[in-house]
């Protein structure tokens, strides 16, 4: 089993996005059973909330159902139940660091690594943006699922 948290600030944006993605990802490709999914928010601002409509209706656009999901704050135990802890931005990166049990660290990565053909190291905040920022949200959040499950199956299901 490998175990995949989305980490941004809120948990209603980002994260629940990536989630939201990446889940369709597996599923399209037969590995629900092996590869499970959760995000989180480094804040507890919106705990028990379901994710902002904005990126609701922007995912619905590409077939992609968020409506189940609900947000939670990170915390350290994170670091022990997940394989991959995925910042989506420089923020988030260290808020996680902070938490991180010693010898963890390694499990921490910014999501966009995994899709270095962008030059990209942040996906921006949409929040306070124009409405298009969740279409360039989708698009990078995209890129990156599919680099991280190719990466996935190269490390952790090659065996
Ligand atoms: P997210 O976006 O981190 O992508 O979920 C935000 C959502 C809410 C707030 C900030 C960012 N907020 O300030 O409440």
């Amino acid at each position: 089993m490998v175990n995949v948290l989305f980490v941004c600030l809120g948990n209603i944006c980002r994260s629940p996005t990536a989630e939201g993605v990446f889940r369709d990802l597996v599923r399209r490709e037969g590995l629900d059973a092996v590869i499970k999914t959760d995000s989180a928010g480094t804040s507890g601002w919106h705990i028990g909330a379901p994710p902002d409509g904005r990126a609701r209706e922007a995912a619905r656009r590409r077939g992609i159902d968020l409506s189940d999901l609900r947000g939670r704050q990170t915390r350290a135990e994170d670091f022990n139940d997940f394989d991959y802890l995925l910042a989506m931005d420089r923020r988030n990166h260290a808020a996680l660091a902070q938490l991180a049990p010693q010898g963890r660290e390694d499990r921490l990565h910014m999501f966009l690594s995994f899709a270095p053909q962008l030059s990209l190291t942040e996906v921006p905040d949409p929040y306070y943006g124009a409405g298009d920022g969740f279409e360039q949200v989708l698009d990078m959040i995209e890129a990156a699922s599919r680099g991280l499950l190719d990466h996935i199956r190269a490390t952790d299901l090659a065996r």
